[in-house]
């Protein structure tokens, strides 16, 4: 008889996920918060799988893990896990790459509609008992008609750009890697250079992984050239933004606010200025928090080591490496 497979999951899911695994007999698993290496390099050592989140698998962990062949990653980016030894020890990395994009997509709009809207003053306003107040709030923006950028066009810069289209947004997108005619099938002007672009946008919003490439992409030579009425939006990864550059943009009035869920250190420190800049709308790395796709990623996280091993893991589900 074959011995069950054990899967250590680091940081819980939704129950959902779990559930595949408590109904498989031929698995075992153990949950996980602890994330200290020392800890992790105990338990991960006679491991078949891991599920992770967010925290940092690093090269020292992987390489205690003498049976391991599949690392699931709850999430698409990647960036918090050691490729290097990954790929040399033959481990497949698998995303949950069909679960989260419509709520990434649907998170950017909020920060879009949010900022346009002036949500917390209008809010204020009425809460502070100042309703007659409103002829002398700064009037909102609408999104119709407006200029976006959509900087990276893969699962969710495609899903966002369906909503754009919903407000009837011209959308323009600069993803190097991706065809004109692909763009143009889905509605969107394909640009070629971010600086020519970004000075003519009502908004940007960035969905791009991390790397060398796209590292202060966004930077104060592109933030001094643009539109004072610009909105910028990222939900992609904290470094893909010059933090300082941005801050200093904002207080400048070079562009109109900004809606950050990704910080290039998580959590910012209590002295990041950001914090206290009135023009930043932000939330806490959260863009896939929905009650929905956090099932749905719990459930394809779990299912993609269950598929792993039944030899039927889909190739769109693995990262090359
Ligand atoms: N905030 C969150 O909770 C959250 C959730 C999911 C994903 N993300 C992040 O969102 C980003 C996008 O995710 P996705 O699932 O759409 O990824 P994806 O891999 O489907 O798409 C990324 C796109 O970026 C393009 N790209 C790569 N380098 C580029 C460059 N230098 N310039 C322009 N485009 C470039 C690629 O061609 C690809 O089309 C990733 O950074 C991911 O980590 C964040």
């Amino acid at each position: 008889m074959c011995s069950k497979k054990k899967i250590l999951i680091i940081q819980s899911i939704h129950a959902a996920g779990i559930k595949l695994l408590e109904n498989n007999s031929n698995y075992e698993f153990e949950i996980v918060e602890n994330t200290d290496n020392k800890f992790l390099k105990s338990k991960i050592k006679d491991c078949d799988g891991v599920s992770i989140r967010t925290a940092k698998l690093s090269g020292e962990v992987i390489a205690a893990a003498s049976k391991l062949k599949i690392i699931s990653r709850h999430g698409v980016g990647y960036d918090n896990i050691d490729l290097n030894i990954t790929k040399s020890k033959n481990i497949t990395l698998a995303i949950t790459s069909t679960a989260n994009a419509v709520a990434v997509a649907e998170h950017v709009m909020f920060m879009l509609l949010h900022i346009s809207k002036k949500g917390n003053m209008y809010d204020n306003a009425v809460k502070s008992g100042n309703f007659n107040e409103r002829n002398k709030l700064p009037k909102t923006l609408e999104l119709w008609n407006k200029n976006i950028l959509i900087a990276g066009f893969g699962r969710i810069g495609q899903a966002l750009i369906k909503r754009c289209h919903g407000f009837e947004m011209k959308v323009y997108v600069y993803d190097p890697f991706v065809s004109k005619e692909l763009i143009e099938k889905h509605g969107g002007i394909k640009v070629d250079s971010l600086e020519k672009v970004s000075k003519n946008m009502d908004a940007i919003s960035l969905h791009v992984p991390l790397n060398e490439k796209t590292k202060n992409i966004i930077n104060y030579n592109l933030l001094k050239n643009m539109k004072k009425n610009c909105i910028i939006i990222n939900a992609s990864r904290g470094g893909v933004i010059n933090e300082i550059d941005l801050n200093k943009a904002l207080n400048e009035n070079l562009i109109l606010g900004a809606g950050l869920d990704v910080f290039e250190v998580e959590p910012p420190s209590s002295n990041n200025p950001l914090l206290k800049n009135d023009k930043l709308f932000l939330s806490p790395h959260t863009a896939a928090f929905t009650e929905e796709c956090m099932t749905r990623m719990g459930i394809e996280t779990i299912q993609n080591i269950l598929d792993f091993f039944d030899k039927k893991l889909e190739r769109s589900k693995i990262v090359k490496i």
